[in-house]
């Protein structure tokens, strides 16, 4: 890697930022990344020393198998070793390093009205009085406790307080459906619901509550529901802009089931002895879409979690004592929960944790907040970046953004547009943009500018973190050296890599390590450019990237498909200006029905209820019948040139019947 005499244009770190970094330029950046790969059994123990541990280690810092013609494959990090995620992220800082009135989180509301400033100490203390909450509930080591809140500090009460005495989170973004909950508290059987009564979203109210009670009363349908306590938070009564006056929203309860937040906590102990857990047992589950379109819970542990968030955050962020750090992902995704939660935490991090929306309530909103807190570190979504783009510079010039220092971006490619102008008008070309490349199996970023080290080049994800060891492969599983496209595979685990599909090892086995075996297979398709610089091109498998969320194109069919005027429907992505990807659906529909506005209206709300809003789809096309080969497989590469209106079609001579391309191609414009 000879980079710094490329020939493209490169963005080189601002000196200032380099003086004090934790990585402080390239050359360094390669030493350490060479001698994580040389030596991990020392690199990663290095790492482990800042923590505590109850029990040392009896086994290495990581032990694997990555081949599945070898056996099963397993990941291991520090086995033997007894500590607990809660006490390290917080009683560490507390108790050993004095930093009990340090801020951890400046929680903002939807309304701006609306804040609060929480301690390390006061978090702790919370922290504590939901595991008690939770303890008394029945929750033991081991039990699953699904979650369905908003970005409100009880989130992260409820998500440490699990932690603390073993019990393994199920996070459900709260913009899931009923359905949706129902699905992932069925699969991860867990004994506890933790929800709000409602939130404000911008201006749109939305009843938690109820939508929870349907997804538990769905749960109930076949056997006994799972769940049989429910912990609600109040949070619309008393903390949103209608106060306790505002009665807009019933709330429905279960006198033997339902308990109010704040009664519960009201006569809560606040100490609460950690469980000293198994360096392998399971932290959280969080499901991701899968490819057959039902979701995967992907399986996180505690050790290995713990080190790599911990240490990505110090390294990506170069994460230092004073700053003031945002991420406007949700908690309910994997960002929230690598990097608002335990990164940041790990680290003795202040945060600004913001329930509301970019343009609630104006379109300068995010600007504000960091003039507010006088935010040093920002990350966000390239679909947010572009979003805020076209409403121009104006907004920006009201706030001062001096603060910032460095700027990040996850979730989907981000278009040269978008880059730059978060780069000159955001960051106001002083702050690095570290485009982090990761996946919710990763746990933390895998391909990742370090912000005083790397020369960037807009568009690229550019090197591997330490301890990653990225290749890529061709069809047919042979390692591509330089200049090259294909399949991107890791070769061998890092800590923060997941464990397991919950109960189920043979999907794991399956989704990551049938097709190469000896690889972890992201998904992903990606480019290495002539200077080493890698570029995620898009997922390769059927899979969409809306907005920055995944979501598998089979899951969206099995949601149409349930429309009793639907016989078949086969779903596909075309590019968006905002959300990057949107869906482009072609239905069938059953003989005597019609194609109408209204049933388009009805299929639109059929996906949204059973999936969520993000799912919506943008287009819907009526499709006589769909382009098949002659063995019955949708061909969804011609469907996919159908709705991006690419003439040039190529080869369908496998094609059974060729002429309802033609049918299809002369109806596109009636999509709605
Ligand atoms: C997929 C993972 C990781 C947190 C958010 C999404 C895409 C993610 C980037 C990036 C290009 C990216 C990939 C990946 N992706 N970050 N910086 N550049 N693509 O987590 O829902 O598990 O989705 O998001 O396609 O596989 P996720």
């Amino acid at each position: 890697m000879v980079v710094p005499e490329s020939k493209d244009k490169l963005f080189h770190p601002p000196d200032d930022l380099q003086r004090d970094a934790h990585v402080p330029d390239f050359n360094s950046y390669l030493e350490i990344y060479r001698k994580s790969l040389e030596d991990p059994e020392a690199f990663w123990k290095e790492v482990a020393d800042e923590f505590y541990w109850k029990k040392p280690a009896t086994g290495p810092m990581l032990q694997y198998n990555f081949d599945i013609t070898k056996g099963n494959i397993y990941i291991k990090c520090m086995e033997g070793a007894k500590t607990n995620m809660c006490y390290n992220v917080l009683d560490r800082h507390v108790k050993d390093r004095n930093l009990g009135e340090k801020v951890a989180f400046h929680w903002e509301g939807n309304s701006p009205e609306h804040h609060l400033t929480i301690t390390y100490q006061q978090l702790l203390s919370r922290v504590c009085r939901c595991a008690n909450v939770l303890k008394k509930m029945g929750v033991k080591k081991g039990d699953r406790v699904s979650i369905y809140l908003p970005m409100i500090p009880e989130l992260i009460y409820t998500m440490l307080a699990c932690a603390r005495i073993g019990a393994v989170h199920s996070i459900v973004f709260a913009g899931f459906s009923s359905e949706s909950l129902c699905e992932r508290i069925m699969d991860a059987q867990s004994s506890v619901l933790v929800t709000a009564d409602g939130v404000y979203r911008g201006e749109k109210l939305i009843n938690l509550k109820q939508i929870s009670d349907d997804a538990l009363e769905k749960c109930g349908e076949k056997a006994p529901c799972s769940v049989t306590k429910c912990l609600v938070v109040n949070h619309h009564a008393v903390r949103t802009k209608g106060g306790t006056s505002c009665n807009k929203l019933q709330t429905p309860w279960d006198m033997k089931r339902d308990m109010w937040w704040d009664e519960a906590m009201a006569d809560s102990p606040e100490e609460c002895e950690p469980e000293w857990l198994d360096a392998e047992d399971p932290l959280f589950i969080l499901y991701t879409s899968g490819s057959t379109g039902k979701p995967k819970g992907v399986l996180h542990t505690t050790a290995g979690y713990l080190l790599y968030t911990s240490l990505t955050f110090k390294y990506v962020f170069d994460h230092h004592h004073d700053d003031v750090y945002w991420c406007t992902a949700d908690v309910g995704w994997i960002t929230g929960h690598s990097y608002i939660t335990y990164g940041p935490l790990a680290n003795g991090a202040t945060s600004v944790l913001f329930e509301g929306v970019p343009v609630y309530p104006h379109i300068g909103r995010f600007w504000e907040i960091i003039e507010k807190y006088r935010v040093t570190k920002f990350y966000t979504a390239p679909t947010a970046i572009r979003m805020l783009m076209k409403y121009g510079q104006e907004p920006l010039q009201k706030f001062d953004l001096s603060t910032l220092r460095i700027l990040g971006t996850v979730g989907e490619p981000i278009n040269p547009e978008a880059w730059q102008w978060y780069h000159e008008v955001v960051g106001q070309g002083r702050c690095p943009v570290v485009d982090t490349f990761w996946q919710t199996e990763t746990g933390g970023h895998v391909l990742t500018p370090l912000p005083a080290a790397t020369p960037l080049k807009p568009g690229s994800a550019t090197f591997p973190f330490f301890g990653v060891e990225p290749t890529i492969l061709n069809e047919h599983g042979e390692e591509l050296e330089g200049e090259a496209e294909g399949y991107l595979v890791f070769r061998r685990p890092w800590p923060g890599i997941m464990r397991t599909v919950y109960k189920s090892q043979e999907r794991f086995e399956s989704t990551y390590f049938r097709k190469f075996p000896g690889f972890y297979v992201t998904g992903d398709g990606c480019r290495r450019d002539k200077d080493g610089y890698y570029w995620i091109t898009g997922r390769i498998d059927d899979m969409l990237n809306v907005s920055g969320h995944l979501m598998s194109t089979a899951e969206v069919e099995a949601a149409l498909a349930q429309h009793p005027a639907v016989s078949e429907a086969a779903v596909v992505s075309r590019p968006h200006k905002v959300k990057g990807e949107c869906l482009h659906c072609f239905v069938t529909l059953k003989d005597t029905k019609e194609f109408n506005q209204k049933l388009v209206e009805e299929l639109k709300k059929q996906v949204r209820d059973r999936i969520g809003p993000i799912a919506t789809p943008d287009f819907i096309q009526n499709a006589p019948a769909l382009p098949k080969t002659r063995s019955g497989k949708i061909m969804r590469r011609v469907l996919r040139q159908i709705a991006r209106n690419e003439t040039d079609l190529g080869d369908l001579s496998t094609l059974a019947d060729p002429k309802v391309v033609e049918v299809l191609f002369s109806q596109r414009s009636e999509a709605a």
